[in-house]
């Protein structure tokens, strides 16, 4: 078969072991050949092509970022975009095409699956974790990772200053990097788009935790509300409508410290939490799902998306992956706030 493949939307660190994987089991396994579409779909709506041999996978499974290139285009903002792409895909004789992407990569496909059945399967990335239908995205667990690197040293920082510090980490709808990173090290405080949040509280909070540790380190995503609004980094709009956001832990760090009268400074992130080399789980999760992937492909199981369930890889129905995003785990949120600054309460705890 001659398989394509695009990654689009915003890289992450796993996406060079899923097209690692594709070509080792597309070539060697069903001596597929295979064509990269350059800049997620913009490749496929503008004819960008490199076809790729296994030259091209050596050496990439510890590199960060994707050797085809990633763009948030959208084919159906684009005038005659849908049909650039099945002309290309037609001119390029490709009998199918790996989409490796979020919830727009694979809103996308599902759209261009289900109105002109277009031969696509999906792989779900995205350092968010929002997706739907899968356990686990892969580039979250380095994006987790860097955060929880990123703790460790403020930590040390905050305690030698007595300083109160605020990490604000991606995340647009979904808090999932700020909960599990912020659990992972340790935050005092975690704020996450999917629960508003008291300004007043916080700063209590903060101030049981600074009589009883004398620092502070919080954790708040990009995403989450400063009284009931995203916070704005300017008015533009991507291809999918997103807006782009930033600086809310600024935001927060200034609103605190005028709160409690301690010195307090924010940082943010940013793209570092999606650069650099994938953790061990990522490469092993990009893997998974580009062998995963292939197969679905020779299986004809077009329409699809390769999902972690368990510790299984299994496929579903690309519509149940996008249209809703899969924000974090309630349960898991709420056991994070025994560790918000509360003061003791029951007797036991005393003693
Ligand atoms: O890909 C998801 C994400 O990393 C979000 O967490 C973040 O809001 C956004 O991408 C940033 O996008 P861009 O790199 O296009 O500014």
């Amino acid at each position: 078969m001659r398989i394509g493949i695009l990654t689009g939307g915003g890289d992450c660190p796993g996406l060079n072991n899923v097209i690692r994987a594709v070509l080792f089991q597309g070539i060697k396994k069903y001596n597929d050949e295979v064509l990269g579409y350059l800049y997620g779909w913009k490749g496929p709506i503008n004819n960008l092509i490199k076809p790729l041999t296994l030259a091209d996978a050596e050496g990439i499974f510890n590199q960060g970022g994707t050797i085809i290139k990633s763009s948030r285009t959208n084919p159906y903002k684009i005038e005659g975009g849908t049909q650039k792409v099945i002309d290309n895909l037609k001119l390029n004789k490709i009998d199918a095409l790996i989409a490796i992407g979020g919830e727009d990569t694979c809103g996308v496909a599902d759209k261009l699956y289900r109105d002109f059945k277009v031969p696509i399967v999906c792989v779900p990335k995205t350092i968010d974790n929002d997706l739907n239908a899968t356990d686990q995205t892969f580039g979250f667990d380095t994006a987790i990772s860097i955060v929880c690197d990123a703790m460790d040293r403020l930590h040390t920082t905050a305690k030698s200053h007595d300083r109160v510090l605020v990490l604000e980490v991606m995340g647009r709808h979904a808090g999932w990097i700020a909960t599990m990173g912020g659990m992972a090290g340790a935050a005092d405080y975690i704020l996450v788009p999917e629960e508003a949040f008291d300004i007043n509280k916080v700063a209590e909070a903060i101030k049981v935790r600074k009589k009883e540790a004398g620092y502070a380190v919080l954790v708040i995503a990009e995403g989450a509300k400063f009284a009931n609004e995203e916070v704005l980094k300017d008015g533009e709009k991507d291809a999918f409508g997103h807006v782009k956001l930033g600086g809310i832990g600024e935001r927060l760090a200034k609103a605190l410290e005028e709160k409690t009268g301690f010195e307090t400074r924010a940082m943010s992130l940013g793209h570092v939490q999606r650069g650099g080399s994938p953790t061990a789980f990522d490469r092993v999760l990009g893997t998974r799902y580009g062998l995963a992937a292939v197969d679905l492909v020779h299986r004809k199981q077009f329409g699809r998306m390769v999902s972690l369930q368990g510790n299984k890889i299994v496929d579903v129905d690309v519509k149940d992956a996008v249209g809703t995003l899969r924000t974090i785990d309630q349960e898991l949120y709420e056991q994070t706030k025994v560790f918000f600054g509360n003061e003791i309460k029951s007797a036991a705890g005393v003693s």
